[in-house]
Order: structure tokens, then C-alpha cells, then sequence
């Protein structure tokens, strides 16, 4: 017997209200308990083989990113070795919903699968805070033995009770730092508004360098840099390049002070819900497809990085190892104020995968 909706009725936009949000979500529940029940029956009359599953899957980024191109992937390997059973449906760059929405839509069910960046689960764990700790992560390879280990796995299912069950790690990238001024020198972020991502580890880390943080959906960010609602930024080369902040900032500085990346989950009903043998070949798509996102991350941010510098809109500032250590310095007092509500068991293992 299923108990989750696979059909479509009502898509969100971005900017509707959140209480709205949560009343059609309610009315398309009820709606799927009844269509569900019907498809049943109807089911019972024709062979199993016949249903066709949809995962429907939105995301804010664009195509061109790791995250577009690994949820492209994704499409292309579910429909070539399970098109009988699944069908996959990817809405990138915000087309379908923003990251809250898509948060509670998957929780309710009306879609079945997110890859949204674990700064913006700050409102359901404190747990995940960890990955944004400024400096804790040296680069990916280092994230991601992290995330391979026991503590990062079990992280995988620290929300599968509240609808989300996690299925793997997506890498983004390292962030950089955007602005009117360059940021070599931490002293140059004072005064500045940036926008961060729904973070309470990313505000203090703002306030520590004297700026003024402003939490923002990423589909909002371009414009408030263009209209100067904000004035900095800080987010990966893909996405400055993809989403164009480097038309709208005058300086982007390689800071690589924190880390961008997702918890890719599924509905837990629907997972679970899934035959055994299809939720098994399932995950093994999802385990390669990690795997071939995380392995490309870093070059799809360097090609990005390049395309930046190759338009000359914006200049690109490095750090010397000296400047490297002044923002080390600056920023890490961010750590003791978070390691109660992380837990200094889970920023011990996250420092261990450095060894
Ligand atoms: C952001 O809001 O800056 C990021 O979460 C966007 C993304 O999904 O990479």
C-alpha cells in the first residue's frame, strides 16, 4: 500500500508565503490520500510493472553547477536503468521553488527528492553547523573523509523522522569572499552588509569581521548586490559565476574560508516506501552519482574560477600566507562560541579527518 503522492498537483512559486505554502500542502496531502487510494484499486487491476514512480526534484542552482549537473546525472541514470519503474523530474535555478519551500515540500511529500546546502538545515539540527565553521575544512578532500566516516554518516540520518532521510553528501565547494573593496585584509569586511545563506554560524561569523549579515534566498542575491540592499557575498566560484555575481561585484577575493555543500535527501515515507529491490538499485545510482559529483566539484569551481578572471568584470584577489593566517585568526573565536550546540565530539572528528 503506498502512502505517498506521486502525481501533480500544484507546483509552489518562490515568493509565495510560507503559511500558504503549508495550506495547499495540507490539501494536496489530503488530495494524495485519496488519489493514492484510488490508484490502489486501480493498481490491484493491472501488473505492478506498469507504475511508473516520479521524483520530482528542484533546486536553486544552475545547470552548468555540480549540483545541476549531478541532479542532470542523476535523470539520466535513474531513466536509463529504471525508466519502467522511475521517472525523474529535475527544475533547476529556482524555476519550480526556493530552498525553504523546497524543505517543506519535501517534508509533506509533494516532492521526493532535494539536494539543499546543509547551512540552510540551521533551523531543524545544530548539528550540521558544523560543516560551516569558518576554517574548519582545509578543502574538499578533506570534507569528504569526513563525511565517509562514522560521525559524517551518521549525520546522514539525523533528520529521517522529521520526513528527510539522507542519502548522501554533494560537494559544492570552498567560498570566497565578494565585495566593493578586496578582502585581503579582514579589516576591509568592516561595515559591509552580506548576504549569507539561513545560518546562524555564518552571522556570527559576519559580526566577527565587523560586518552586517543579511540571510537571503539565493534566487534574491544578484539583485540585491545590483540594487545595493547588500554590498558583499560570499558563496563558491560556480555559483558566482553561474549566477553572475561577479557582474555586480568589483572584487572577489580566494578566501576559501568555509565550505558549500548539500545533504541530498529523499522523502523518508517514499524511500521507504519503495519495493526493496528498487529502493537497492536506487541507491546504488545515488551512491555514483556522489561519487562522480564529488569527484569533479573542484574543477567545475577552477574552470569557473577562470571564466571569471577571463571576463575581466571583476577582479580576483589572492591571498599571501600571511593574510591567510590574519583571517584564520580573526574568525576562529566563531568555533567556541557554536561547540556546545555542535557538539565537541563532532568538531573533533571533523578536525581529525585533516590527520
Ligand atoms: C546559496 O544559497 O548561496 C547556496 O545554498 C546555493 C546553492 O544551492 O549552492
Amino acid at each position: 500500500m503506498r502512502s505517498f503522492c506521486t502525481g501533480n498537483f500544484f507546483s509552489f512559486s518562490a515568493g509565495m508565503p510560507r503559511m500558504a505554502i503549508f495550506s495547499l500542502v495540507m490539501l494536496g496531502l489530503a488530495a494524495c490520500g485519496q488519489s493514492s487510494n484510488e490508484g490502489d484499486e486501480a493498481a490491484s487491476a493491472k501488473p505492478a510493472a506498469a507504475r511508473v514512480l516520479t521524483i520530482k526534484f528542484p533546486h536553486v542552482t544552475a545547470p552548468g553547477t555540480p549540483k545541476g549537473q549531478g541532479a542532470e546525472r542523476f535523470k539520466q541514470l535513474v531513466e536509463e536503468r529504471l525508466g519502467d519503474r522511475l521517472k525523474v523530474e529535475v527544475y533547476p535555478s529556482g524555476q519550480l521553488m526556493n530552498d525553504d519551500d523546497s524543505m517543506d515540500a519535501l517534508a509533506f511529500g509533494e516532492v521526493q527528492m532535494i539536494a539543499t546546502s546543509l547551512s540552510k538545515f540551521d533551523r531543524l539540527t545544530t548539528k550540521f553547523q558544523v560543516f560551516d565553521l569558518p576554517f574548519l575544512f582545509p578543502g574538499l578532500e578533506v570534507v569528504e573523509r569526513f563525511q565517509a566516516g562514522p560521525a559524517g554518516q551518521e549525520l546522514l540520518n539525523e533528520l529521517a523522522d522529521r520526513g528527510f532521510q539522507g542519502v548522501a553528501f554533494w560537494h559544492n565547494g570552498m567560498k570566497q569572499f565578494g565585495g566593493p573593496r578586496p578582502m585581503n585584509d579582514p579589516a576591509n569586511a568592516k561595515g559591509l552588509k552580506f548576504r549569507i545563506m539561513e545560518s546562524d554560524v555564518l552571522q556570527a561569523q559576519i559580526l566577527q569581521i565587523g560586518g552586517n549579515p543579511q540571510k537571503m534566498a539565493f534566487g534574491e542575491v544578484y539583485q540585491a548586490l545590483q540594487t545595493g540592499a547588500v554590498d558583499a557575498q560570499e558563496n563558491t566560484w560556480s555559483n558566482i559565476y553561474s549566477s553572475k555575481f561577479y557582474e555586480v561585484q568589483d572584487y572577489l577575493t580566494d578566501t576559501s574560508h568555509g565550505y558549500l555543500g548539500y545533504l541530498v535527501a529523499v522523502n523518508t515515507e517514499f524511500w521507504q516506501g519503495l519495493p526493496a529491490d528498487l529502493r537497492s538499485e536506487l541507491n546504488d545510482i545515488i551512491i555514483e552519482v556522489a561519487e562522480w559529483v564529488n569527484d569533479q566539484a573542484a574543477d567545475i569551481n577552477e574552470e569557473m574560477k577562470q571564466k571569471v578572471a577571463d571576463s575581466g568584470k571583476s577582479e580576483i584577489v589572492e591571498l599571501t600566507p600571511e593574510e591567510l593566517t590574519a583571517w584564520q585568526e580573526v574568525m576562529r573565536p566563531v568555533w567556541a562560541q557554536f561547540e556546545e550546540e555542535i557538539g565537541a565530539d563532532l568538531i573533533q572528528a571533523a578536525q581529525a579527518a585533516s590527520n
